[in-house]
């Protein structure tokens, strides 16, 4: 396992579509033991493969506080949505900023484990939120295209 470079800021690779993942392999064991390592490092809850530099569809979260609550989603896809929240949002390939953003505030998903087998997940609040963020990597969207009208991004560390 390793810690990998976080891609940031205006690296295109951030803007592409990521491939869906047909062989459950070493190789994708491998991607995820780093990205794992990589977002537990980094602090961050959810970190998806194109981040890393792989432009395949996995995404690894933890929106737990005690970071207990791992997932890898592999081949991800959003199958319902309820409500709505808004809330501030970040990312590790933004450093530094933060931005308003309104996501569902109920969303479940599907994705395959590392057998390849077919699993649901639900989350409300910060996970719903996570699962959007995450998922909208795979398709080369970043949370800045997404500000509430009006909005724009902060800097973390300044004064509002
Ligand atoms: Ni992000």
């Amino acid at each position: 396992m390793a810690i990998r470079n976080i891609r940031v800021d205006d690296d295109p690779i951030l803007r592409k579509k990521s491939r869906p993942i047909t062989e459950f392999n070493d190789r994708l064991f491998e991607l995820l033991d780093d990205m794992k390592d990589t977002m537990y490092n980094s602090g961050g809850v959810g970190l998806a493969g194109v981040q890393v530099g792989a432009l395949r569809r996995v995404v690894v979260m933890d929106v737990s506080e005690d970071r207990n609550d791992y997932i890898e989603l592999i081949n991800p896809e959003i199958t319902e949505v309820q409500g709505e929240q808004t809330g501030t949002e970040g990312c590790l390939s933004l450093p530094g900023l933060c931005g308003t953003v309104t996501r569902p505030n109920v969303v479940k998903v599907k994705a395959q484990n590392r057998e390849g087998k077919w699993c649901l997940y639900k989350g409300e609040g910060l996970k719903a939120r996570c699962f959007c963020h995450e998922i909208d990597h795979l398709d080369g969207i970043l949370y800045k295209d997404k500000l509430d009208e009006g909005e724009v991004l902060y800097r973390t560390d300044s004064e509002q």
